[in-house]
């Protein structure tokens, strides 16, 4: 099987020819052939648009770019390169030029500014990176970012809002309340501020030890609430939970919302839902099929085509092939539980039997292993976390994010989100952690 640096490089060959040969084909158009000079002392007017001879130049300074862009996913894809050259602030600002000119820069210096740039990202796509929210670098899904900036649509519509626009929430019925898990993620709580409800009406239901809503705790709550006068309406259930990736019980909390007459939300990591079904919300005489509309779903009115790359990926690996990266990467979870159970004295998983990709466990130091576990060896191995992750980043060989989850101290949270993850990842996971924490 070929490499994928290989794969990379080859397709780079391609786009290359490509792009030489719509090069050639403009130089033909703008000046009758010939060869680019250096384009390094350039500026911006000297490209199209701004310059419309500038075709030639505009592809060269794009070639250039496109070879940075490709040297950063090959290092994305090299388990040999760091995930991180790790840089303090101050010090990225001794290594590069943040200030804004009032003159312009040379095409060299926005090349040198670009390069820059991905020499000290973090590399989130890296096999060894398993920290929270980046699922590898999709190199079609990227393709497809490529042509949404390219086109550079919007994704607005003109909206018109009901009432609420006019009255705001006094045209709402008084006491309204939303229930969430105590574990569901932040933005719910930041939602209940920035829509004006207030957080002290967004109520916290308890989780069993799982971290999954109990659905008797709601309905008690919601009874509660309607005691006091208060008007529930809004339950959020979470579908994989951001740090146990538990699963709310949604068939049992949507018959208790059926019962009290509640809107159910499902709030997902790997597969959820989110429409206001508001058709009152938007114009509905336009002169083409408004059911391609998409401005009832978010806030905010002019935005970035995010979808775009989520079809061309999803159209590249069809249905068959994400399920398949799915239960590739729950196998690589029972994997990574299987290994860190067989290893008491090293390991203690949070949960035992996770039931998203979210592996949550502590690292045990040599120290500590003669210690039996408790609640206070809990706190003493919650103390070590921050440095073991220290050093991970200073070592810039792995990435593993942590936090605590109310009464439990720091505790790492792996995630396996990038289907690139083979089990000799794990184990070099389980191998380099030892080597960087043993002796803490
Ligand atoms: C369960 C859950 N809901 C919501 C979010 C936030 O999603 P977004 O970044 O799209 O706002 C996260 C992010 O980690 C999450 O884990």
């Amino acid at each position: 099987m070929k490499s994928i640096s290989k794969t990379i490089t080859e397709a780079s060959d391609k786009v290359k020819e490509t792009m030489n040969t719509a090069m050639n084909k403009s130089s033909n158009i703008v000046s009758g052939g010939g060869q680019v000079k250096d384009i390094g002392h350039l500026y911006y007017t000297d490209l199209v648009p701004w310059n419309p001879e500038g075709g030639k130049e505009l592809h060269e300074f794009y070639q250039r770019l496109l070879t940075y862009i490709l040297e950063f996913v090959d290092k994305t894809n090299d388990r040999n390169e760091k995930i991180v050259d790790f840089h303090h602030p101050a010090q990225l600002m001794e290594v590069m030029d943040f200030s804004i000119p009032d003159e312009p820069q040379n095409l060299d210096q926005l090349l040198v500014d670009c390069k820059d740039t991905l020499k000290y990202q973090v590399k989130t796509g890296h096999p060894y990176f398993f920290n929270q929210l980046s699922c590898g670098l999709d190199t079609i899904s990227l393709a497809g970012e490529f042509i949404t900036a390219t086109a550079n649509t919007n994704m607005f519509t003109h909206c018109m809002f009901p009432d609420y626009k006019k009255n705001g929430l006094r045209s709402l019925p008084k006491g309204l309340v939303m229930f969430a898990s105590e574990h569901c993620h932040y933005s719910i709580k930041s939602a209940a501020m920035v829509t004006g409800l207030g957080t002290d009406n967004c109520v916290s239901v308890p989780c069993d030890e799982k971290g999954k809503m109990i659905p008797s705790e709601l309905e008690r709550l919601i009874l509660v609430a309607k005691e006091e006068g208060k008007h529930p309406y809004f339950v959020n259930a979470t579908a994989g939970t951001t740090v146990f990736g538990a699963f709310d019980p949604i068939n049992d909390l949507a018959d208790i919302c059926d019962k009290h007459g509640l809107w159910l939300h499902i709030d997902g990591i790997l597969a959820g839902c989110n429409s206001m079904n508001a058709d009152y919300l938007f114009q509905q005489d336009k002169h083409y099929d408004v059911r391609y509309d998409t401005g009832d779903k978010v806030i905010q009115c002019g935005r970035h085509n995010d979808i775009y790359k989520l079809w061309l990926q999803w159209r590249a690996h069809g249905t068959n092939g994400l399920e398949k990266a799915i239960d590739h990467m729950m196998g690589i979870q029972e994997y990574m539980v299987e290994r860190l159970k067989s290893m008491p004295d090293k390991f203690h998983l949070v949960l035992e039997d996770p039931e998203c990709t979210n592996v949550c466990f502590w690292y045990i130091p040599e120290r500590f292993r003669s210690i039996p576990h408790s609640v206070q060896k809990e706190q003493m191995l919650g103390e070590v976390t921050p440095t073991i992750k220290q050093r991970m980043m200073n070592a810039g060989t792995l990435m593993i994010a942590y936090q605590p989850q109310g009464k439990i101290p720091n505790f790492f949270r792996n995630i396996i989100s990038n289907p690139a993850v083979k089990k000799y990842d794990i184990d070099f996971l389980i191998t380099e952690i030892d080597r960087l924490g043993h002796d803490l």
